[in-house]
């Protein structure tokens, strides 16, 4: 069997065979403030911090410093992880570009700073936060056929990725995305009453048998959990 990445979502790992296969590409998606960012962020950290595991985390919409406060909040402090955890912001890829490169679309020197770290570091997982984004600075024509090519890109380079997606909360709308992705793990706030629940959902995983029901999704300060929906 594959190995697995570890999501370290505490309960997670067990509904879906120990964790995400490695080389899938994963779709994180949700409406906003659903932590999307949060739960992909944990699973550098935690695979940093408890299996020594490189990451490299593209944030294009949230500034570095500010992910990096959010992340502190949430009991994960960078500067535990600094030698495995890779943070770039688009100010970061700005200043770090050559002129040359200056010319180049976003996507191409997203790509290009992509694979020369994981040429001199070997990182093993990789978040993009998140492809909408990535296709305003990539400029795409055609849609589907750039995102097929990308997906393709991520599975040649190696490595797990997580891609962060905006959901809409129409589950009619289907996009090109959830077919090319090899997992989806979807993100939801479902009110009950005067409380709002997060919940979590996986709806696809490719080789693997897992759960397909809502998680109620906590935060103690340090770690995610999940309990099972109660009625579900
Ligand atoms: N210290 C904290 N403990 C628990 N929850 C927190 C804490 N700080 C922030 N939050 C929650 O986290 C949410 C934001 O998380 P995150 O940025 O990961 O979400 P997101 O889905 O990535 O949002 P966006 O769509 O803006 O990118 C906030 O709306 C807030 O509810
Ligand atoms: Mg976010």
């Amino acid at each position: 069997m594959r190995p697995r990445i570890k999501t370290y979502i505490q309960g997670l790992d067990e509904q879906m065979d120990g964790g995400v296969p490695k080389g899938h590409v994963v779709l994180m998606s949700g409406m906003p403030g659903t932590m999307k960012s949060s739960v992909a962020f944990n699973i550098l950290w935690n695979n940093a911090k408890e299996e020594d595991k490189k990451g490299l985390y593209v944030s294009l919409e949230q500034g570095r410093e500010s992910l990096i406060e959010h992340m502190g909040g949430l009991g994960m402090p960078h500067d535990e992880v600094e030698d495995q955890l890779n943070i770039v912001d688009m100010g970061y890829l700005r200043m770090n570009m050559d002129t040359s490169a200056e010319q180049q679309s976003w996507m191409k020197i997203f790509k290009m700073y992509a694979e020369n770290l994981h040429v001199s570091n070997e990182y093993e997982l990789l978040v993009a936060d998140s492809l909408p984004v990535l296709e305003l600075l990539a400029e795409v024509g055609n849609r589907r056929a750039e995102l097929f090519h990308f997906f393709g890109w991520l599975r040649e380079l190696g490595v797990t990725t997580f891609l962060i997606a905006e959901a809409s909360e129409d589950r009619n709308v289907v996009h090109d995305e959830d077919f090319l992705a090899d997992g989806i793990i979807r993100l939801r706030k479902e009110q009950q009453g005067y409380d709002v629940s997060r919940q979590i959902v996986i709806d696809k995983m490719r080789s693997t048998k897992h759960n397909t029901g809502y998680f109620t999704l906590m935060h103690d300060g340090k770690n995610f959990q999940i309990t099972r929906v109660i009625g579900d």
